[in-house]
């Protein structure tokens, strides 16, 4: 079974949905250790009750580099093999994405390439499109940017605060990023330029 890294910055809401889905058998891998880079995020004690080893490797005050280096063999010290950020705000540098080549997932909640970057919600409602989402993908060295391995479409309603859209996007986060990691763990899929073709038969939601 694969083994999965999660790597965390706050409350960890899509982390939990990952663990549950492992631990539920929806996702046939194993969550072996949680990275969070703030030392008091809400994640880190979110996974502990899951029964998760869960790490803080403070990105404040360190060289970039080294706080990546640290990361690295972290995650390989436990062997794993697809790392999933997850709200994790930090940019990794390319030493990281070389590390893990195309075994490393982001969840973004915009459907991307629209409002990359902070607070995709509240762009989208600043801008006044009537369907966002979220996107699950894989991370490249530029933000918000790889390849994409699933989307979930949500409307906009006419009295959606950033807050309301960013709750309903978030429940779509927590099905579609377990169901993406499924695929990259199976090895699912094909890449052919930027398109990521599903091999299960489940593509476009
Ligand atoms: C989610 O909205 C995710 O899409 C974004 O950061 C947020 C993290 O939330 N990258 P949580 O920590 O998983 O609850």
């Amino acid at each position: 079974m694969k083994r999965v890294g999660i790597l965390i910055s706050g409350r960890g809401s899509n982390m939990e949905a990952l663990v549950r889905a492992a631990q539920e058998g929806r996702l046939t891998a194993e969550v072996v250790v949680v990275v969070s880079n703030v030392p008091d995020a809400n994640g880190i004690q979110r996974a502990r009750s899951l029964g998760i080893e869960a790490i803080c490797i403070p990105s404040r005050g360190l060289p970039k580099e080294d706080n990546v280096r640290l990361l690295v063999e972290a995650l390989r010290q436990r062997r794993v093999d697809v790392v999933c950020l997850a709200g994790y705000m930090r940019l990794l540098t390319p030493y990281f994405v070389e590390a893990f080549p195309r075994a490393i997932l982001n969840i973004h909640p915009s459907l991307l390439p629209a409002f990359p970057g902070l607070e995709g919600q509240r762009q989208a409602v600043q801008y006044g499109v009537k369907v966002s989402g979220c996107t699950v993908h894989f991370v490249d060295e530029s933000v918000d940017h790889g390849p994409i391995i699933l989307q979930a479409i949500v409307p906009v309603k006419d009295d959606d605060t950033a807050d309301t859209l960013a709750e309903r996007i978030l429940l779509e986060e927590h099905n579609i990023y377990p169901e993406a990691v499924e695929i990259v763990v199976n090895g699912q899929f094909e890449i052919i330029g930027r398109r990521v073709l599903v091999k299960t038969g489940r593509i476009g939601k």
